[in-house]
């Protein structure tokens, strides 16, 4: 009896999904080692500790896929992109890259919405709350750019953005959390 919960197209993309996960987190981990090169200690370690989040996406949506009887299909990752140039590139490129997850996670919403998948269509709900923080995390990272300098930071106000960064926490309030009391 055939227990896969799981049409061929949810599979696939799902499997689509689980490498795009893997492979942001090589970005993070090259984008850490570049920056810790720079010597960018702090961004260097916000950005390693992105990557085990990055990891523990991809878990999720195997988990996910094993849990409704599909298989999971472990592919060959591309190699990250080349170094950024700068920390205002380096932010930029991420900024990008998540916004193309997002799009990503959106065509997994949209073909379970199409086939009628609401278990696959509630899962991915996670992901697009998700989402809306990991976006909001990079755009805090070019303001606090910005507010230092931006092209033009002084060492001085890099030093200590670094430093912001090396404790700065991982996830990020979000505005539809936001209460009269806790409007952060
Ligand atoms: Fe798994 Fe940064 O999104």
């Amino acid at each position: 009896m055939d227990t896969n919960r799981l049409s061929k197209k949810i599979e696939a993309i799902l499997n689509r999904q689980v490498t795009k996960e893997a492979e942001a987190a090589q970005i993070y981990l090259s984008y850490g080692c570049w920056a810790d090169g720079e010597g960018y200690g702090g961004v260097a370690n916000f950005l390693f500790r992105h990557a085990n989040e990055e990891r523990n996406h991809m878990m999720k949506v195997m988990r996910y896929i094993m849990d409704r009887g599909g298989s999971v299909k472990i592919e060959a990752i591309k190699a990250p992109p080349s170094n950024p140039k700068n920390l205002q590139d380096c932010f930029e490129k991420t900024f990008k890259h998540e916004v193309d997850n997002s799009n990503s996670i959106y065509e997994i919403v949209n073909l379970a919405n199409e086939e009628k998948d609401w278990a696959t269509y509630n899962f991915a709900q996670w992901f697009v709350k998700e989402q809306i923080e990991e976006e909001k995390l990079v755009m805090d990272l070019l303001d606090k750019l910005k507010i230092a300098g931006g092209p033009k930071a002084s060492n001085e106000s890099l030093f200590n953005l670094d430093k912001e960064l090396a404790e700065m926490p991982d996830e990020v309030p979000l505005a539809r959390e936001a209460t009269e009391d806790n409007p952060e």
